[in-house]
This record gives C-alpha cells, sequence and structure tokens, in this order.
C-alpha cells in the first residue's frame, strides 16, 4: 500500500523565514475593463506566480498554504507606535502538487488574485497589500516566505477508492488543480474513484486554468470539472445566481453513492460563509437528522468533510 508522508508545519517562521526567487508570474484574466465583467462591478485580476523552492528544506504537501512577508511597514503599526512595524503575515493555499508541477522541478505555486475595496461609487479605496505585492512580482525578485501551514486540509495518505468533490468558489481552485494532478498524474497513493471539481466564479473569463482541467477531463474518464458562472447562468430554483451548491444539488444521486462510500468533500475559497449552502445541500442529499452544526461536525469528525473559507 503506498502512503504520503505526514504534513510538517511551521519551519520557517516570520523570526527565520525562507527567501524564494520568482520564476514566473502569469496573469491568468483579462485586462481590467476588456473581459466580461462590466467595469462598474470593479477589477479582477488573478495570476500564477511560481517560485523557486527546495522541496527538501520545505517539503509541503498540497493542501497546505504558505505563509509571505511583504515588505515594507505597515501605516496602521507605525501610527501605533507598535514596536515591530513590520506587515503581518498572509496565507496563500498551495496549488502545485506536493512533488512539484512535473515531479522534477523544485517550485511552488500560487493562484492570487489582487484584492481591492471600493467605495460605494467604485472608486479603489485600499489596495490589498500582499495580493499586490505577489501579482506585482517579476521573474527573479525575491520573496520571504514562511510556513508550510496547515495540518487538515489534506488529500487521503494512504491508498483510497472514494469519490472526491472538491467545490471552489474564485481563488479557492488553488488547491484542487494540484490535488486533481496529484491523484490522476503523480499517483503517490492507488487512487481509484471518481473527481468532480466544482468551480464558481462570476463570469467565465474568470475560470481560471479551464484549458488544464478540460485536458484531464479528457484524459480521465474518472475526472469531471464542472462550473458555477454566477453572473451569467442562472439556477434552476429560483432563477438568481448560479453558484456551487446548486451544482452539488444537481450531483444529489451519484452523492449519496459516494457518501455511503468513504465520498469525501472539500469546500475552499471566499466569502467566508460560502461552504454554508454547499453544507445545507449536502444535508438535504443525505437526509440527515443532525442539525446543521451536529452534521458538519459529524462528517468533519468522520474526515468526509474538510473546509477552508478565507
Ligand atoms: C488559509 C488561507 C488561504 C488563502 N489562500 C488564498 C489564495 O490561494 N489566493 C488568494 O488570492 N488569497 C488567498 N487567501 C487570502 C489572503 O491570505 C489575503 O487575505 C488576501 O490576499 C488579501 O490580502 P492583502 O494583503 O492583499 O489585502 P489587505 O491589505 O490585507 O486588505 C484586505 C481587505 O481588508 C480591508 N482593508 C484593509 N485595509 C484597509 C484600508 N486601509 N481601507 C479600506 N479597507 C481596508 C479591505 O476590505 C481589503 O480588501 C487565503 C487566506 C487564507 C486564510
Ligand atoms: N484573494 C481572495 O481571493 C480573497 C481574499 C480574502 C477574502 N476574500 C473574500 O472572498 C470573496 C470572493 O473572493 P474572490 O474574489 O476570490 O471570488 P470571486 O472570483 O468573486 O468568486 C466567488 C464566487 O462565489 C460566488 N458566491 C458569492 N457568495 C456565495 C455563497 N454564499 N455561496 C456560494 N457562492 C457564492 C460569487 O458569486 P457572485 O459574486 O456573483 O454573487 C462568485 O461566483 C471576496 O468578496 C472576499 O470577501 C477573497
Amino acid at each position: 500500500m503506498k502512503s504520503i508522508r505526514e504534513p510538517k508545519i511551521n519551519l520557517f517562521k516570520k523570526s527565520s523565514p525562507l527567501l524564494c526567487k520568482v520564476v514566473k508570474n502569469i496573469k491568468l484574466t483579462p485586462e481590467p475593463g476588456s473581459g466580461k465583467r462590466p467595469k462598474k462591478e470593479g477589477r479582477a485580476e488573478i495570476h500564477r506566480i511560481i517560485l523557486a523552492l527546495d522541496h527538501t528544506k520545505y517539503p509541503y504537501l498540497i493542501g497546505q498554504s504558505a505563509g509571505i512577508i511583504p515588505p515594507g511597514e505597515d501605516p496602521e503599526k507605525v501610527a501605533k507606535g507598535s514596536e515591530n512595524t513590520g506587515y503581518t503575515i498572509r496565507l496563500y493555499s498551495i496549488s502545485s502538487p506536493s512533488m512539484g508541477i512535473d515531479m522534477s522541478e523544485n517550485t511552488v505555486e500560487f493562484i492570487i488574485k489582487r484584492d481591492y475595496a471600493y467605495d460605494s461609487e467604485g472608486n479603489v479605496t485600499h489596495k490589498g497589500v500582499a495580493s499586490n505585492y505577489m501579482c506585482d512580482l517579476k521573474e527573479g525578485e525575491e520573496v520571504v516566505v514562511t510556513g508550510p501551514s496547515g495540518k487538515n486540509f489534506l488529500l487521503p495518505n494512504t491508498d483510497f477508492d472514494g469519490d472526491l468533490f472538491f467545490c471552489a468558489t474564485g481563488t479557492g481552485i488553488a488547491p484542487f488543480y494540484g490535488m486533481t494532478i496529484e491523484l490522476l498524474e503523480h499517483k503517490l497513493i492507488n487512487y481509484t474513484g471518481n473527481i468532480y471539481v466544482i468551480y464558481g466564479a462570476p463570469y467565465s473569463d474568470e475560470i481560471v486554468l479551464r484549458e488544464d482541467f478540460d485536458n484531464l477531463s479528457k484524459k480521465y474518464s474518472n475526472f469531471q470539472f464542472i462550473t458555477a458562472v454566477s453572473r451569467e447562468q442562472k439556477n434552476p430554483v429560483d432563477g438568481g445566481r448560479m453558484y456551487i451548491h446548486h451544482r452539488v444539488t444537481e450531483l444529489a444521486e451519484i452523492i449519496k453513492t459516494s457518501f455511503s462510500n468513504q465520498g469525501k468533500m472539500y469546500i475552499c475559497g471566499g466569502p467566508k460563509g460560502m461552504e454554508k449552502g454547499v453544507i445545507e445541500s449536502l444535508h438535504k442529499i443525505l437526509g440527515s437528522n443532525l442539525s446543521y452544526d451536529e452534521f458538519e461536525k459529524d462528517l468533519e469528525n468522520k474526515k468526509q468533510l474538510y473546509v477552508e473559507t478565507y
């Protein structure tokens, strides 16, 4: 029986971080104003950022996150007269499989969206510090990295034949990209179940890595890539926006059978609380008598539900 190693955490801390050079920074979304998103709805800019990283020094597992410390001083801390005025660590889900994208390169990858806050007229009032720093990085520049972080949002670590339902909104797709490649292509464990990626985004051109997922679904009959494009598609319940929980409901019969045989659901992305709709759908599908909270806890205890929302 093949098995994956146990997660290592906090090998690099704020006081002793790792410096990683940028290998590539690729923009995955259209130029602001030229895609499907109307100008008045702000900007959606998502980047794929690849850093050089020695896997023997930083042996991450897919599902873990890395910490990034942006350079400079936090003006709020300066104004308060804090002793340490550096920025706090921001976490980013690792999107490359545990052995790297092609199992030979010493790299780690991220999917990062520029974060902006707007006023009621749509003017930018705050540019997210770490996400804009990361999306602006040029090849060869150095980034301060901590971690790895997280020991729960992980794949099964020995051979597994249950179905996996990966539910993502926005940049929540990051870990599922690496998980899908690891299971189907790298085969670190013998995996014989079916994988369903259910990915929600506002516009079809904000569904990133579509070509990669489409290629995987052509290559593997046990992989399905399902999207919920909220501002382009209508849900069949009330004609409102199409969300990932509507897609989960469409898979009711499959999910029912899968969950009676070790099926697992993973939920990742924002906004915080979006997992509620998915868990409510699952609650209905499985016909549980437990309350929502008990149901969620029960599935988490049974290692059938993993949630990472932010
Ligand atoms: C486990 C985990 C995994 C994550 N994975 C990813 C990932 O894979 N990809 C990804 O893109 N993100 C991810 N995130 C989110 C990421 O950590 C950051 O929270 C995000 O990038 C925003 O950070 P920032 O420094 O750019 O924004 P910040 O500067 O911290 O601002 C964040 C928000 O705070 C408010 N704000 C802060 N200061 C001001 C101000 N002066 N005026 C007005 N509003 C203000 C605004 O609403 C702003 O949008 C993850 C988070 C967690 C916890
Ligand atoms: N960098 C980041 O990604 C980041 C960091 C910190 C916090 N966040 C939080 O996460 C939110 C979305 O992040 P994002 O920009 O990465 O994603 P995004 O590209 O806007 O995609 C999120 C998708 O989820 C949908 N959605 C909204 N509420 C939902 C719900 N309750 N249940 C199911 N689906 C829901 C959205 O639909 P509609 O929008 O069309 O309704 C959209 O299709 C942000 O508004 C922010 O609060 C994100």
